[in-house]
């Protein structure tokens, strides 16, 4: 496990990710346990990256309970479809909100936050859990946070 985490001096956020995702890969290799492992993610996303709130709302029964995260205090619950964490449970697929207030439904955990990106991980074809990103700028995220947060679902896919 990496025991000091690099982060790359530059404000290329595409490099920034570049250094960050192996260092993932590493920090969860031989460690089986889930919270550990999500805590950890959170923390050296939200050092990296510098997010406003990043955290994870895992698939309990029939709604979404907050896990780890880091940033101010949020939800703990999210019914099925609601929101854009239970759209992106309910769609399978990865919500990029470039402005919150635009979206139906969404769920405004802080009045801080105004853009978000959510992405699924998946578990025997399901939904397992989902990684929720929010800024507190307008418009702070595009395919290339989805790409390489995609790389961060699929290291995560493989201890789920
Ligand atoms: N905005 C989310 C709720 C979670 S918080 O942002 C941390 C949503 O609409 O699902």
């Amino acid at each position: 496990m990496a025991e000091n985490l690099i982060i790359a001096e530059t404000t290329d956020k595409a490099d920034r990710y570049k250094t960050l995702v192996p260092q993932i890969d590493a920090l969860i290799s031989g460690e089986p346990d889930l919270v550990a492992n999500l805590s950890n993610i959170a923390a050296a996303l939200r050092q990296t990256m510098n997010f406003f709130w990043v955290g994870f709302y895992l698939v309990k029964d029939n709604e979404l309970v907050l896990g780890p995260f880091q940033g101010p205090i949020a939800c703990t619950r999210i019914a099925f479809g609601k929101g854009v964490c239970g759209a992106c449970w309910k769609e399978k697929k990865v919500m990029l909100v470039p402005n919150v207030d635009d979206f139906p439904g969404h769920i405004a955990c802080s009045s801080d936050a105004k853009s978000e990106i959510v992405l699924p991980a998946f578990k025997n074809g399901e939904v397992a859990l989902v990684l929720d990103v929010d800024s507190d700028r307008l418009n702070d995220f595009d395919e290339t946070d989805q790409h390489y947060l995609m790389q961060v679902m699929n290291i995560i896919e493989k201890f789920i």
